[in-house]
């Protein structure tokens, strides 16, 4: 099989920015839930397969405290990020181009995580992609740390489907 596991790589992804996956937001949501949150002054964070990078990008700026990872396998994806962190001066920012699967079996040297999270990634990829997601967290994530899943859906999305009908050229 080849390096994309099956995964359609033959586009660049969009650039997109999830809230959803920030440490503050995460945290805000717990405390709402009455579970202790990760410390906020110092933390360790991952980003599973970032795309554009934008997510990690804004949040490594604003969160100068938190020491963040973002991995993707796709080279054209980390070349962009790692353009953008450079001039931007984001030293809390590493962006490793692995697998999933690479991570997983510790390919990389990485420390455990108090936040790990993927946005767009569960539904995209095969069974096979997921248990190595799985054999991820077991490895990296800190007792007491944070899991974010989150995906595109269409009651969050339905504002812009006029859009797309418009472009493809049916009203
Ligand atoms: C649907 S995109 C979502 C990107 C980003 N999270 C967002 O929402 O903008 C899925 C991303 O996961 C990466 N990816 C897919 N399978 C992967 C794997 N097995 N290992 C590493 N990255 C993978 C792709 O290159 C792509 O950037």
């Amino acid at each position: 099989m080849s390096w994309t596991a099956g995964y359609n790589n033959s586009v660049a992804y969009t650039t997109g920015f999830y809230q959803e996956q920030s440490p503050t937001y995460l945290n805000a949501c717990l405390v709402m839930q009455r579970v202790a949150p990760p410390s906020i002054e110092k933390f360790t964070y991952c980003e599973l397969g970032f795309g554009q990078g934008l997510t990690s990008l804004i949040l490594a700026a604003t969160h100068p405290q938190g020491d963040f990872y973002a991995c993707d396998f796709n080279p054209v994806h980390v070349l962009a990020a790692a353009s953008i962190r450079d001039e931007a001066k984001l030293s809390n920012l590493t962006l490793p181009e692995n697998s999933f699967g690479e991570l997983a079996q510790g390919k990389v040297e990485l420390p455990m995580f108090d936040y790990i999270t993927m946005h767009g990634i569960i539904s995209w990829i095969s069974d096979e992609t997921r248990a190595q997601i799985v054999q991820f967290l077991k490895r990296y994530l800190k007792p007491g740390g944070v899991v974010q899943v989150s995906y595109n859906a269409m009651p969050g999305l339905a504002q812009v489907l006029p859009l797309r009908r418009s472009r493809r050229g049916y009203a």
